[in-house]
């Protein structure tokens, strides 16, 4: 197939370990999934808590050509996600830009994309994915925002495997849509499950914090956000988004 899925039971961070692989010359497609991390990584620094059999957390490595642009990746590989889990039966899932999976309102998962450049200026991209999928008592201490877990959807708990095989397939699909259009290709659909759309926001980038009403996404995944002293296009990178 068009993946070569590796499991552990324990690794520091799947981003890590494929980042690694990656300047070893491992190619696209490669997949690690680990029960558990010590040193699980989200965005901003921040810890990503996994522990086995309440999470699904794994990396993807995909490689993109020098002249590819990459804005916007990690915001259609969290469509993906929806899109996946969508075909699961999954509902009441949004999309926290830049990239955080909600679902009832609540974090259900993140992303965490990271990029290293090689000599010719070829991209290796690590998608990494952290999906909760069976709430632990112990997460309340441990996890500073409100959390939700796939096991709010139903009686059965969710098979780790079926999900994963869900989201490969729609990143797929998405990973090749974004080589040929970018994220332009997706911002119709991104759209359709925009959490904070016209919600009052506060937006912190580099210390400074401004208040404004959370516009559209555009053409390179950036959120346009109103504020009093005009519009932002803010990329997802250094930017925390809060609705206030
Ligand atoms: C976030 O919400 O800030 C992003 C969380 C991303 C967590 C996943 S779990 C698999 C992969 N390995 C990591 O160390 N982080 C990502």
């Amino acid at each position: 197939g068009r993946f070569d899925v590796d499991h552990v039971a324990v690794c520091d961070s799947t981003n890590t370990r494929l980042l690694e692989r990656a300047q070893r010359g491992s190619g696209s497609g490669t997949v690690l999934v680990a029960d558990a991390q010590t040193a699980g990584r989200g965005r901003r620094g921040r810890t990503w808590v996994s522990a086995p059999g309440s999470s699904l957390s794994f990396s993807l490595l995909w490689r993109f050509p020098a002249a590819q642009r990459l804005e916007g990746l990690s915001l259609a590989v969290g469509l993906a996600i929806v899109r996946g889990l969508g075909k699961l039966g999954a509902t009441g899932l949004a999309l926290k830009w830049p990239n955080d999976i909600w679902l009832n309102g609540r974090k259900l998962g993140g992303v965490l994309v990271e990029v290293a450049q090689g000599a010719r200026g070829e991209w290796a991209t690590v998608i990494g994915i952290g999906l909760n999928l069976r709430a632990q008592p112990e997460w309340v201490e441990q996890i500073a925002q409100p959390f939700a877990a796939l096991d709010e959807l139903s009686q059965q708990a969710p098979d780790r495997e079926a999900v994963l095989a869900a989201i490969l397939e729609a990143l797929l699909e998405v990973l090749t849509q974004f080589s040929s259009h970018g994220f332009v290709a997706f911002v119709d659909g991104w759209m359709s499950y925009h959490a904070l759309l016209g919600a009052d926001v506060s937006v912190e980038q580099h210390g400074l914090k401004r208040y404004g009403r959370c516009g559209a996404v555009d053409a390179l995944g950036r959120l346009t956000v109103d504020t009093p002293e005009g519009e932002m296009h803010v990329f997802g990178g250094e930017v925390s988004l809060r609705a206030t």
